[in-house]
Formats: structure tokens, sequence, C-alpha cells
């Protein structure tokens, strides 16, 4: 039997989320951080085009709410869209006194740089180092943990499902690189560990973003929310054999413009805010504008910055010249290829806006967890913010709660827990042509368009598949029952709501259903619909 790690606090994941919430937790108390990979290695190291917020006083923080609220489509949880937008100031002040170091006019020491994103109404963007907004801030974020002695980081280690005694969250088991059981004990738990875009073929997501937060909670019982509501960025990189690679609204918000294979610019049939219209309207003109008049015949679609002039396009992108410079593009002189590829989750663990989800002593903040702050379509850019704002805030609730708590909950009734795992190990390539097969299935079924007849069938496919998944005992296969756990929930969300709205698009119910302006929630198979958090 192992030897549990005791400690007050677990944070699982070190993006934006965890890191900030680590922050404040380990000012009194101890903190186990455990990460998949190395630390810097998260949703957040890739996040490009910066970090929304309303700097300018209480009319610029009210635009910010309503540009998040429109953006949202109707089911934006409104308390919780001003708590960002309201506290986002303070989280961003917080930053800078850390050391992370914004684009600034001028020499650098000027005022911050502020660009635009899509369906934003004014540039509130920041960014760093052009294109490399999220990894400045994990930089800055991860240095200050460094520094902090009641931090402890557990890299590499995957996390594999929590441990409840007493219908209390005490804990979580993992495994380390070498796949050696390991089981981590304290007084409660927050999932900071982002999406899940590996659940689809096309993402702009790492490879770490296999959505285990959410299969950990859901299997132990918490509540899920909104998990049809996959947002589809719409510029990821389309050249065959390369990955999807992300090419950030920024360049939008720079004047980029989308044409189709005619070489028409064609968003302004679409939305009066043409290229910079919300992503999913956006998203869907690029998928219309590649389809092609025979059946299976894919069209190309681009972006467009030959005309921008004045700009020293490589020196404000440099992450995203240097990658298209790698398949022999040229932001300034070519046509860029395009299509839409996965890239966040606004569903997640159901949280109340102090970051407690449904089971006592688990907590949820940042991608993981769903606030319904975005509603069915999160507006550009509010995503690291987001991490900031309920990773402050989830770790202030953790700290109020935690000290009336028993200290650490008692380690021997967790330890009985840990089973020893003698299961045979199964073949690696039936994991991984497992997972490729469900992840082409989702693109396919449960993508940017879908249907009843496409989700039913995929709903049988994840049901026989059940039982061809293997057991837990290996970072792989943890993943693989993890990805298939999130595709069963986004499945049955999607077959549920019998209407479009923002990122979910239904072919046999292209409208929206007033009646449906509800979140829907799911628990131990069951889901219904619900009106307010
Ligand atoms: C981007 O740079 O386009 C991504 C930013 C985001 O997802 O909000």
């Amino acid at each position: 039997m192992e030897t549990p790690l005791l400690s007050d606090w677990i944070v699982i994941g070190a993006g934006i989320t965890g890191l900030r919430a680590a922050l404040t937790l380990a000012k009194t108390a101890e903190v186990a951080l455990i990460t998949k990979e190395e630390a810097s290695e998260s949703n957040t190291h890739y996040a490009q085009g910066g970090i929304a917020v309303a700097m300018g006083g209480a009319e610029d923080v009210e635009l910010h709410a309503q540009d998040t609220i429109h953006a949202g489509d109707g089911l934006v949880f409104e308390r919780a869209a001003h708590l960002l937008v309201e506290e986002g100031p303070a989280r961003i002040a917080e930053l800078l006194a850390w050391g992370t170091n914004f684009d600034r006019e001028g020499d650098g020491l000027g005022s911050l740089m502020r660009t635009r994103e899509g369906a934003h109404s004014l540039p509130r963007i920041l960014h760093a180092n052009g294109d490399a907004t999220g990894k400045e801030i994990g930089r800055a974020l991860l240095q200050c943990a460094q520094h902090e002695s009641h931090i402890h980081l557990y890299e590499r280690l995957t996390t594999r499902d929590l441990v409840v005694r007493d219908g209390r969250v005490v804990g979580v088991h993992a495994l380390d690189a070498a796949g050696k059981p390991l089981l981590f004990v304290a007084r409660g738990v927050l999932l900071a560990s982002g999406g899940a875009g590996q659940v689809y073929s096309d993402t702009t997501n790492p490879l770490v973003a296999t959505g285990d937060g959410i299969a950990m909670a859901y299997r132990a019982g918490a509540e899920v929310s909104d998990m049809e509501f996959y947002q589809f960025h719409p510029t990821a990189l389309s050249v065959p054999g390369a990955p999807r690679f992300l090419l950030s609204e920024a360049l939008r918000g720079e004047g980029a413009v989308l044409r189709n294979h005619r070489g028409e610019r064609f968003m302004e049939r679409y939305h009066p805010m043409a290229e910079l219209a919300p992503r999913d309207v956006v998203a869907r003109a690029i998928m219309h504008e590649g389809v092609g008049e025979r059946p299976g015949e894919a069209l190309p679609v681009y972006l467009d910055m030959r005309h921008v002039t004045g700009k020293d396009l490589h020196a404000r992108f440099p992450g995203i010249s240097s990658c298209l410079h790698s398949y022999g593009l040229d932001l300034a002189r070519d046509l860029i290829p395009v299509r839409p590829a996965a890239h966040y989750l606004m569903g997640g663990v159901r949280t109340d806006l102090f970051g407690r989800t449904t089971l006592p002593g688990l907590y949820a903040a940042g991608e993981v967890a769903c606030t319904g702050v975005h509603g069915a379509n999160r507006l550009a850019s509010n995503s690291l913010l987001e991490g900031l704002v309920f990773g402050a805030r989830a770790a202030e609730t953790m700290l109020k709660e935690g000290s009336h708590g028993e200290a650490p909950i008692a380690a021997e009734k967790a330890t009985a827990a840990v089973e020893e795992i003698s299961l045979p190990a199964p073949e690696a390539s039936r994991v991984s042509a497992l997972r490729e097969r469900l992840r082409s299935l989702m693109w396919l079924h449960a993508g940017l368009l879908r249907d009843h007849l496409g989700l039913s069938a995929l709903e049988s496919e994840l049901h026989n598949m059940r039982h061809e998944l293997p057991p837990a005992t290996t970072r792989e296969n943890a993943e693989l029952c993890n990805l298939h756990t999130v595709a069963e929930l986004i499945v049955a969300s999607a077959l549920a709501r019998r209407e479009s709205r923002g990122a979910h698009a239904r072919t046999d119910f292209p409208q929206h259903d007033p009646g449906c302006a509800k979140h829907s929630r799911m628990v131990r198979g069951q889901i219904d619909f619900i009106d307010f958090y």
C-alpha cells in the first residue's frame, strides 16, 4: 500500500488558473501543485492573442460585460460576467506587479498596447511578446510560485481519479511517469486542469488537453453543465499533415480579412461585424465557404494580410510568422489557408461563483469549470482573465472553508482506497488507435455542425467502445478513458439541446428556441436543463 502524500490543498493543473490559485493558497497553507507534463506545458502556454481587460473605469467595464453577454448568445450568467470584468483590472495590476511584461507603446516603456478581437466593441486586448501572451503570463506566475516555499510542484504526474470519503473529496490517485501509483490526501482539491480539445481530431489544443478534470469530477458524482458548447476557433492553419496551429484572432484585429477560393471577401455577407463577428459565426461561415458543390469536395479558405501596410507583421506576430515560415508561408505576402478547429470548452464542472462544485471538498476554476460566464460562446481573450479571476476566487473560498475543516482529512481513511493495480498492460498501439477513432468520430458527428442522426450513431459507437477501454494503469490509458467520458458528456448534451445556439449548431434545429435558454446539467447519467446557477 502506498504511503499517502499529505498536503493542506491539492491543485491539479499548472496553467494560469492553477498557478494563480496556488499563490493565494500558499499564503497560509501547504499546496501540492500537480501537473501532467513539465509545469510550463498547458493550454495557457499556447494562448496567443491576449487577455481582455477593461482598465478605463466603470463605463469601459460595463461595455466589456455587455460584449461578453452578447457573444454568449442568450446564455451568459450575467452575475458571473460582471464579476469577471469588474475584478479583472485588479488581477491584471497584480500580474504587472509580479513581473509580467505586456507589450507597451513606444520603446516599451509607454502605456500598455491594446488590440481588438472578434465581438469586442473596443480594442481592450493586452498582449505580450506580440503573440505569446499566455507564455509570458505563465512564466511570471511560475517564477512567483517557484519562490513560494509552501508550493510543492509535482510534474509529470497523471491524475487518475478523485478520492471520495463519506461524500467528501479528500484526495486524488495519480500515476508517476513510470506508471507507479501515488495517493495524495488533503482537505480538498482544486481542479484547474483546463479543457479537452484532444477529444476532437482537429484542435488547437496541446496533447495534455484531455479533459481529465471533468472526467474525474463526473465519475466522482459532481454535476457538469453546458457540455454541448465547444468553441471552434475559426482560423487554425490548414496545411496537409501540419498540426492545427492557432492563427490568432488578433490577426483579424490588426486587419486580416477572410477570402474564399474565388478570392472574394465573404464575411460581410454573414454578419455586420464581418471578420470581427463572434467566433461561432465566423467559424460556421468558413465551414460554409469551404464546402464545394460535389459531394465531399473541400474548398480552401484563406486569411489575407497582404493589404496591411505600415505595420511590421513579423515583429507584431513573431510566433505565428515563424510557424508559417516553416511551411513556406509569409504572413505579409501570402494567402494563409485556414480552417476551424476545436479550441475551448464553455461547459465543464458546474461551480458557483466561489469555485465550489456540487461535491464537498471539490473546487474547480478556469476552463475545466462551468460558471456560466461564457454562455454558449466565449468572447475572445476572456479565458486567461477567467483563469485569474475565478482561480483567485476559488482559492480564497478554499482558505475560508478549509479553516473550519479537519486538518488534513484522516489519511488512513483515504489510504484504504488505494487499490493495487495488477491488470495486464494493454497494447499501446490498440489504445492509440482507439483514441484516434474516437477523435475522428467526434469531429465528424459532434463538430461544428451536428444533427440527430449523426449524434445518435456516435452515441451508440461510444457506448460500444466502453467495453474496449483499457484499465487506467498508464497515462495513455487514463487519458483515453477521460476522453471517452468527455465525449459521452458532449454527445448526450448535444442530443438533448434541440436548438442551435452559440457554438452548438444543429442542422435539424437551425433556430434558437427561446424555451431552451437554459443550461444543461448532467450527473450520474441523468440530464436536465436549469434556468440559472
Ligand atoms: C486567439 O489568439 O485567437 C485565441 C484567444 C482566445 O482563445 O481567446
